[in-house]
């Protein structure tokens, strides 16, 4: 699991991520904010697009600069969206975020909840998951 302490820092992350979104489409700010195997906090907001199709979401933009700053294992990553607080990450998301899983944990996904973080874990919300080490 993840401590508290961490949870609430992670989720303060989330948000202030948010106040970066570039979001002139959707009106609908996301922040994200990420910890990896080895402590780094990395966080990630929505950048859309005038094409709409392009656009993405705070959660792949903070596992991207995860994975380009050489980081490929994610403890636990925080979502807030000032706009909707009980919004969860959308199923393209979930798919990419089980692709960093620890190999003998789950990742914990942090949501905004009544009083403070609530952590759900990623097998709950894709259960049954498709991903990497169904092809070794
Ligand atoms: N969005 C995210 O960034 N993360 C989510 O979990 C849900 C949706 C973004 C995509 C788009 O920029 C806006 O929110 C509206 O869908």
């Amino acid at each position: 699991m993840i401590e508290d302490a961490l949870s609430h820092q992670l989720m303060t992350a989330a948000r202030e991520a948010a106040s970066r979104a570039y979001a002139p489409y959707s009106r609908f700010p996301v922040g994200a904010a990420l910890i990896t195997d080895d402590g780094a906090i990395v966080t990630g907001c929505n950048v859309e697009n005038a094409s709409i199709g392009l656009t993405s979401c705070a959660e792949r933009t903070a596992v991207c600069s995860a994975v380009a700053a050489g980081h490929r294992v994610i403890r636990a990553i925080a979502v807030s969206a000032p706009r909707v607080p009980s919004v969860t990450p959308c199923g393209a998301c979930r798919q990419v975020l089980n692709e960093f899983k620890p190999a003998d944990e789950d990742m914990i996904v942090l949501l905004e909840g009544e009083n403070g973080p609530r952590a759900i874990p990623l097998a709950e919300l894709l259960p049954q998951a498709f991903g990497p080490r169904d092809l070794d």
